[in-house]
């Protein structure tokens, strides 16, 4: 496993964030997305992570806050991670694994959240992420049960156990559209 280093971003970091975006993915749409992401008001840079080989950014992971409206009680905050990105030439050596464990035990610093995922049905359930509809939430877009993730994590990287409140429809923000 190459061994990275991982740590929030800097602004001189967003062209090179940018490429492996848009490398991974093989377009510009989700390169877009975190452009527009870090306008908007969920975004924290403490939650846009890079990875690093000596000093090279090889891998990005975003969080971003959004909203759970459930039809009873208040809103509640979560965390959409999205996107998740490896440079191709670093793919499917661990790289992917240490963002988004390093990534969860940030989400989890300031106590427990919901992390949100629409990705890989075979790459996310390693973290502890489940089908999200099993646990009361409605995406507002179709997806596949199976793509639709979420976790309960803390510091420490531990999942707990997830509130039964915590249902509803996730709201994503605007920029989300551009994908
Ligand atoms: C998905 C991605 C972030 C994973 O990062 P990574 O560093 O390559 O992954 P890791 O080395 O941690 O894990 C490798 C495992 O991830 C899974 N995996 C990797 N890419 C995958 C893909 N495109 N589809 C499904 N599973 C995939 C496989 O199980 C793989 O194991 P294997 O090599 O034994 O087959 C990376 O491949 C990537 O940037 N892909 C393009 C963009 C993308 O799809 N982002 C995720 C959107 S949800």
């Amino acid at each position: 496993m190459v061994r990275i280093r991982v740590r929030s971003e800097q602004p001189g970091d967003y062209p090179a964030i940018d490429n492996v975006v848009a490398q991974a993915f093989g377009r510009e749409s989700e390169a877009r997305l975190v452009a527009a992401l870090r306008d908007s008001s969920g975004f924290s840079a403490e939650l846009s992570l890079v990875a690093l080989l000596e000093d090279q950014v090889i891998g990005h992971i975003l969080f971003s806050s959004i909203i759970v409206r459930s039809q009873e009680g208040p809103a509640s905050r979560a965390l959409a991670l999205a996107p998740l990105s490896v440079a191709p030439r670093w793919q499917r050596q661990g790289i992917g694994k240490q963002l988004v464990w390093a990534g969860l035990e940030a989400c989890g610093q300031k106590g427990p959240v919901a992390v949100i995922v629409v990705g890989h049905p075979e790459y996310y359930p390693q973290f502890g992420f489940q089908p999200a509809r099993s646990r009361g939430l409605e995406a507002p877009f179709p997806v596949r049960d199976a793509a639709f993730m979420a976790v309960m994590v803390e510091s420490g990287n531990k999942s707990s156990t997830w509130p039964p409140a915590l249902q509803g429809l996730v709201e994503y923000p605007a920029p989300f559209g551009i994908v």
